[in-house]
């Protein structure tokens, strides 16, 4: 009997490891899988696209130097979203999250977020997860375990590369319209991180009221700005403006 059950024992033991090692091996392959959204994947580009050297520069600047977190501000249909998006495809350890616009922000944000991220709740895919209704509609949370994974990883990344990643949040403007608190979460997590040092926040939007609101706010000591002035007819013809007409940054 003693005999017995120790070799029932043993083999619930056996079980056990073994399950904790298969949970351990899934959580690496997770991190993986994030971390590989951390190398630059080239984007479609529009038909007819102009290039625009000064401004690309000028945005590969804000989504590389170390310092501070950023917002880049243009009215609606300047070619904002393409440029940044295109400059951030080539940069290493920049992640491009562009809500949609409609429905609940919350929602369309951490979507966009998991989907730029390869992004899996720990244990179980993330749809697993929301079908089970583990997360609920809890997008709030969702977005933290995000950032948390995203924040464990830039510091892997940093080690390997020398520089920060770089997390760019567009279409903020949809955000600080439908859900303000939403947005100073955000602005938060930028904040920590410009003083930490342990990764770097740009927000991309058309003004609307996200500008008053970021400002008003005391998280913006380390803020700075760049407002896009640029007539997309203008560029189309080829006629990029001077740098000095094209964009006047502020602090
Ligand atoms: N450099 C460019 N060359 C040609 N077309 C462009 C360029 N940048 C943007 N566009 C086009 O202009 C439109 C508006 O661009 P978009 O990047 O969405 O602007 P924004 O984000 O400022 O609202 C899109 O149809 C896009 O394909
Ligand atoms: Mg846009």
């Amino acid at each position: 009997m003693l005999l017995l059950l120790a070799s029932l024992g043993g083999v619930t033991a056996t079980v056990i490891a073994g399950d904790i090692g298969y949970a351990q091996w899934r959580e690496n392959q997770r991190q993986r899988k994030i971390y590989a959204a951390f190398q630059p994947t080239a984007v479609p580009i529009p038909p007819n696209f102009v290039e625009r050297p000064v401004i690309s520069e000028m945005i590969r600047d804000r989504l590389t130097k170390r310092t501070r977190y950023e917002v880049i501000v243009g009215n609606s249909g300047t070619g904002k979203s393409t440029i940044v998006k295109k400059v951030a495809s080539t940069i290493p350890g920049a992640i491009y999250i562009h809500p949609a616009m409609g429905g609940n922000v919350a929602a369309t944000l951490a979507d966009a977020f998991a989907a730029a991220l390869n992004w899996e709740e720990q244990g179980l895919s993330w749809r697993e997860a929301y079908s089970n209704d583990i997360i609920g509609n809890d997008h709030g949370r969702m977005l933290e375990r995000m950032l948390e994974d995203f924040e464990h990883l830039a510091a892997k990344f940093q080690a390997e590369y020398g520089h920060p990643a770089v997390l760019v949040f567009d279409n903020i403007n949809a955000i600080a319209d439908k859900d303000p608190e939403l947005l100073y979460k955000l602005q938060s997590y930028a904040k920590e991180a410009a003083d930490k040092g342990s990764y770097k926040v740009v927000f991309v939007c058309s003004g609307g009221v996200a500008p008053a609101q970021m400002k008003s706010k005391l998280l913006s000591a380390n803020l700075r700005w760049l407002r896009l002035l640029m007539l997309l007819q203008r560029i189309q013809l080829g006629r990029e403006a001077p740098r000095a007409a094209n964009a006047v940054s502020a602090t």
